[in-house]
């Protein structure tokens, strides 16, 4: 990291925003793929308080920082304070990622392509598959955009009705396919999982430090279930687990986070980084080999 602060006078600042921030582990992928390549580029994660994120666009602009991802909770509130969004952002309706263009902010989403990717690399096939997605937030409609354009048969399950509501309305909506929403109780998942082939958690639930818990309770899982869960850290969560000894198929958050990244960096810097050489940062750092 140091070296990279030693590189010059010039060096291009690359920066993630969210709140909180600490355990990101995208300053390691990144800083590691930018000293790879010889870049004269640094990455550093602030953590900005929702009430301080306009601020946070304004010092973008005035300090020419060339890029930033942006992550939990700002996806959605970012679409205000950047001055051009990307097609797909503005479809998903959350940004992940911010170039800056001679002063001008624009927004992406590399969050859906990154799932798609992570999906295809894993083999795992959603053509007109039964797909329940837990969670209504950025991660979800991120998700909920991809995969519906490869099969009719989606379903959203939320904590909080609203929110799980105006997605599945949403997407029913523009893609002319019926999503159905249910709210987040064991007794939908006792109802539906027997009839659904792939399970998707964008949920914070398992995530670090809340290790041992888990979005389904064990016995409701069945070994026709895929499941992707998209946390990184733990590499394997507790619906993981659970999920792996009760046969399922399994994938974890690592490699979306890294395809999203990879996305990321090869629009800021025109360059394509060492895929292998971010995911095995990561690894070490998340002490497993
Ligand atoms: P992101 O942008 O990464 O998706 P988010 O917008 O904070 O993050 O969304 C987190 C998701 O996890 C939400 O769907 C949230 O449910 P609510 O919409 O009800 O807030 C869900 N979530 C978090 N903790 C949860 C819990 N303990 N039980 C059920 N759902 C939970």
């Amino acid at each position: 990291m140091f070296d990279q602060l030693k590189n010059s006078t010039r060096t291009n600042i690359i920066c993630i925003f969210g709140h909180p921030i600490e355990h990101s582990m995208s300053p390691i992928m990144h800083n590691i793929a930018f000293k790879d390549l010889g870049l004269d580029y640094i990455y550093i994660a602030i953590d900005i308080a929702p009430n301080n994120l306009k601020q946070a666009f304004d010092v973008v602009r005035a300090l020419d920082i060339k890029g930033a991802n942006i992550t939990v909770p700002h996806k959605k509130r970012t679409l205000q304070y950047v001055d051009e969004i990307s097609p797909i952002a503005r479809k998903i309706g959350a940004i992940n990622t911010i170039k800056n263009e001679d002063g001008k902010l624009i927004g992406t989403n590399t969050d859906a392509s990154g799932a798609k990717k992570a999906l295809k690399e894993a083999n795992i096939d959603i053509n007109e598959k039964n797909v329940m997605i837990l969670g209504a937030g950025g991660a979800a409609r991120a998700l909920a955009h991809s995969l519906i354009e490869e099969t009719n048969n989606l379903f959203i399950v939320n904590r909080t009705s609203n929110r799980g509501k105006n997605l599945a309305r949403e997407l029913t909506k523009e893609y002319h396919k019926e999503v159905l929403f249910k709210k987040f109780k064991n007794k939908i998942f006792e109802e539906k999982l027997p009839s659904i082939d792939i399970l998707v958690n964008t949920t914070t639930i398992g995530m670090f430090p809340d290790i041992h818990i888990s979005p389904i309770p064990k016995n409701y899982l069945h070994d026709d279930l895929t499941i992707f869960d998209i946390i990184y850290n733990p590499l394997e969560t507790q619906l993981m687990k659970d999920a792996s000894e009760k046969g399922c198929r399994v994938l974890g958050g690592l490699d979306m986070l890294i395809y999203q990244g990879v996305l990321s960096f090869e629009w800021w810097t025109n360059q394509t980084p060492n895929v292998e050489l971010m995911k095995k940062s990561i690894l070490d750092e998340l002490e497993v080999k």
